[in-house]
C-alpha cells in the first residue's frame, strides 16, 4: 500500500503529568505496555493512524531529564504538552516549562502545532481544561496553532479528540 505520511512529535510535560500513559494508549491494543514506569531520559514510540505514521519522542518530565528536551526540538513537526490537572501546586511549574519552551530559538519562529492535554480530569480536584488553559496563559500563543483537551489516560478518554485536532 501507499506509505503514510510520517510526523514527528514531541511529548512534552511534568513528570507524573500522564505522557507515557497517554502515548501507550494511542497503539494498538496488542502493543501496549501493561505496566507504566517513569521514563528514564526519553523512549521513542511508534503508532499509526488512519492516515499518518507518528513517531514520538515520550521525554521524561523529571527535573533532571528536561535538559534533553531541546535537543530534539529542530525534528519535532508537531508538541503534545501534557499536564496534570489535579497538580495545583506545580501548574506555576508547568508554565515555566512552557515558557522556556516557547521562547526557544528552535520553537519560537515556527508555526508548529501544540496539543494541551488537561489530563487527569477524572480526579476529583482536577481544574477545568478552561481554567488549566487561563493559569498557563495559552491565549498569549498567538503564532502556533494549539488546542486544548481534557483527557483521563488511564480510561483512554479525550484522547481521539487531540489526535484528529493534530491530523486536521
Ligand atoms: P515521566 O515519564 O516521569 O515524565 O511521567 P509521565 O508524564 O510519563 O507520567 P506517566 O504516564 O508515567 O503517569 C504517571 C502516573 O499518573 C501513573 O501512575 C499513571 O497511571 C497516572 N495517570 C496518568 N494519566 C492519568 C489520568 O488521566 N488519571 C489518573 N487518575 N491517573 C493518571
Ligand atoms: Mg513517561
Amino acid at each position: 500500500g501507499l506509505k503514510k505520511k510520517e510526523v514527528n512529535v514531541l511529548c512534552l510535560g511534568l513528570d507524573n503529568s500522564g505522557k507515557t500513559t497517554i502515548i501507550n494508549q494511542l497503539k494498538p491494543s496488542n502493543a501496549q505496555a501493561q505496566d507504566i514506569v517513569p521514563t528514564i531520559g526519553f523512549s521513542i514510540e511508534k503508532f499509526k493512524t488512519s492516515s499518518l505514521s507518528f513517531t514520538v519522542f515520550d521525554m521524561s518530565g523529571q527535573g533532571r531529564y528536561r535538559n534533553l528536551w531541546e535537543h530534539y526540538y529542530k525534528e519535532g513537526q508537531a508538541i503534545i504538552f501534557v499536564i496534570d490537572s489535579s497538580d495545583k501546586l506545580r501548574m506555576v511549574v508547568a508554565k515555566e516549562e512552557l515558557d522556556t519552551l516557547l521562547n526557544h530559538p528552535d520553537i519560537k519562529h515556527r508555526r508548529i502545532p501544540i496539543l494541551f492535554f488537561a489530563n487527569k480530569m477524572d480526579l476529583r480536584d482536577a481544574l477545568s481544561s478552561v481554567k488549566v488553559s487561563q493559569l498557563l496563559c495559552l491565549e498569549n500563543i498567538k503564532d502556533k496553532p494549539w488546542h486544548i483537551c481534557a483527557s483521563n489516560a488511564v480510561q483512554g478518554e479525550g484522547l481521539q479528540e487531540g489526535v484528529d485536532w493534530l491530523q486536521a
